[in-house]
């Protein structure tokens, strides 16, 4: 018979057809339209394994999320809106392309939401960028607002919100109730994330239908404390302490 690369030699983007990769490989589905998986290449597979590995140093732990922030962010910015330009090239010919329209910023959630804050300036030179810090109440056990910095004008931005891993969700719900009441339209903000667990991810995204999610995969689900799995363990710690 004719022989393409056998999935068995583990080459190439199909290494082995989707029904026959182990599960926790393959992101999981969620229907919701303003939840939108980064394309499932080997590639992102690969920097993703880099990761989860607990073996991986935090040189290469912190290389290898940079660029899958990377990817992230320059998924998010087709989200936003652009109009048509036309220009001239240096050859004399007109090139009818686009252009941005509007404002952006960016803000984390501390304290790893800010691990993702260069990945957004490495695309958008000079860009506003706010803080949000959330933490659980020891009285109430719920998340609660501690500090924020927002850029005073936000309610006219575009706001690409950042936080790798969406395990509850608590942090991010608060975090995007946080900028309507400064006056962000819903479907202004967008949601960067990398690893987010499926009941998270499915609760937020119904209650908040307009606003946008760009993950990079979504996980198996959470253990007993609450991490996601297969996950990564404690992102913060790995990209700033280990
Ligand atoms: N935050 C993390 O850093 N890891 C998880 O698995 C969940 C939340």
């Amino acid at each position: 018979p004719e022989s393409g690369p056998s999935p068995a030699q583990g080459v190439g983007p199909l290494y082995r057809p989707d029904g026959e990769k182990p599960t926790a490989t393959v992101s999981k589905e969620v229907s919701y339209e303003n939840v939108h998986v980064l394309p499932q290449t080997p590639q992102l597979i690969a920097l993703l394994t880099m990761i989860r590995d607990k073996r991986t140093s935090r040189a290469d732990f912190i290389f290898y999320s940079n660029r899958i922030i990377r990817l992230l962010v320059e998924e998010g910015l087709n989200h936003l809106p652009v109009v048509e330009q036309s220009i001239t090239t240096p050859v004399g010919r007109s090139y009818l392309g686009v252009k941005f329209e509007g404002k952006i910023c960016g803000v984390s959630i501390m304290r790893a939401g800010e691990a993702m804050e260069q990945g957004l300036r490495d695309c958008c030179r000079s860009v506003r960028i706010g803080k949000i810090l959330i933490q659980r109440d020891e009285e109430t056990c719920m998340p609660k607002l501690f500090y924020d910095k927002l850029p005073t004008d936000i309610a006219e931005r575009w706001v690409l919100l950042l936080d790798p891993m969406f395990a509850t969700g608590g942090s991010a719900t608060l975090a995007v109730e946080t900028l309507i009441e400064r006056g962000v339209p819903e479907h202004r903000i967008l949601f960067l994330n990398l690893i987010a667990s499926p009941s998270g991810v499915a609760e937020f995204a119904e209650r908040f239908p307009k606003l946008r999610v760009v993950t990079s995969f979504i996980d198996q689900g959470l253990d007993e404390k609450k991490y996601i799995i297969p996950g990564l363990g404690d992102f913060g710690d790995r990209y700033y302490s280990m």
